[in-house]
Parts: structure tokens; sequence; C-alpha cells
């Protein structure tokens, strides 16, 4: 299938989605005609989320886009490369935070374009306010009864402290 160069994949654990990736998606968004958010089924990675739950909190947030035909949301197993060519896509966007993120994201980007020249990784940069949020920390935040309404948007508040309150539970039991 040809490379679509409008199509771009942005992948990533999202456990959960933050506003970070939202605003990597809203400016992907712009520079391309439809991005596909793309979940990793990672089992080594241990994700507090199960796959199913990390797409229903990702289609929440971005029901309007979604609407528009402007996103979707999708779940990937195996090589990210092989599947932006399944999709036909043109790019890959990773949001860079920090330079302490930067050294992983290099690598990886030279490491998918050595297996895939033709598709290319795209690096955004999140509103400032955003640079020293993560998923983990907000999973952290969350689990010690902080506040997290500036990091998720409202509607998935419930969902995620519901998650991790039955979590500790369990985990205490
Ligand atoms: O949100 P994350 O956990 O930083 O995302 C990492 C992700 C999913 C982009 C990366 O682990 C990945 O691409 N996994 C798919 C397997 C793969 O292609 N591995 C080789 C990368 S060079």
């Amino acid at each position: 299938m040809p490379l679509n160069r409008r199509i771009v994949i942005y992948p990533g654990s999202f456990d959960p989605v933050t506003n970070g990736h939202l605003d990597i998606v809203q400016r992907a968004c712009r520079l391309f005609d439809h991005v596909v958010v793309a979940i990793s089924h990672n089992p080594l990675k241990s994700p507090l989320f199960s796959l199913e739950e990390r797409r229903e909190l990702l289609e929440l947030a971005l029901k309007p886009l979604i609407r528009r035909k402007k996103v979707s949301v999708d779940v990937f197993d195996g090589l990210l490369v092989q599947y932006a060519r399944r999709r036909g896509a043109g790019a890959i966007v990773r949001g860079l935070r920090a330079v302490s993120d930067f050294e992983y994201e290099f690598q990886m980007a030279l490491m998918n374009r050595h297996q895939t020249p033709e598709v290319e990784t795209v690096f955004l940069m999140p509103d400032e306010k955003y640079t020293y949020l993560s998923s983990t920390l907000l999973k952290e935040i969350v689990r010690m009864g902080g506040e997290i309404g500036r990091f998720i948007p409202p509607a998935l508040i419930p969902k995620i402290r519901q998650k991790l309150t039955a979590h500790r539970f369990h985990n205490n039991a």
C-alpha cells in the first residue's frame, strides 16, 4: 500500500491518557489530515489499565475529533513500523517534553527509520504547562489522594479514580 503523507500514527502506552497526550493530538491534527492514536499492546510493560479501558478513555477524551473523522483510536501489537505500513501512514508523531525524553526518543526514531526509511518520525512539543506531566506521576498522585483536575479532562476523572481505588483495594486485600 502506498504511504499516505497525510496520515500520522501517534503511538504510546496511554496508561492512562493525559492532557499532555491530548495536546499533542491537537497539534498533530493541524499538520495532518488524520491522526491514528495507536495504543501499544505490550504486556511486558504491565500497564494498569487494560487495552479496552485505555481505548475507552481515549475515545471519551477525543470524541469531538473522532466525530469529525480527524482522529481514530486503534490498538496495535508487534512492531510500530510494520503497523504504520499496514495503516499506510507516512509518519509517526511523538511528543517531546524535555531533554530527558530526547535520548530514548532519538534512539527509537533512528531504529524505526533503519527498519522503514519511508516512515518519518515527527516530534512535537506540548504546551509548557504539560512538560512535567506523565501518566506515571498522574497515577501516583491519584493513589495518594492528590488533585488531578488540571491533568486530565474532567469526564475521565471518576473513571481513573475508580480504577486506582479498586486496584489499591485489591492489592491491600
Ligand atoms: O508511551 P510509550 O510507552 O513511551 O510508547 C512507547 C511505544 C509504544 C511507542 C514503543 O514502545 C513502541 O513503538 N512499541 C512497539 C514495538 C516496537 O516497534 N518496538 C521497537 C521500537 S524502536
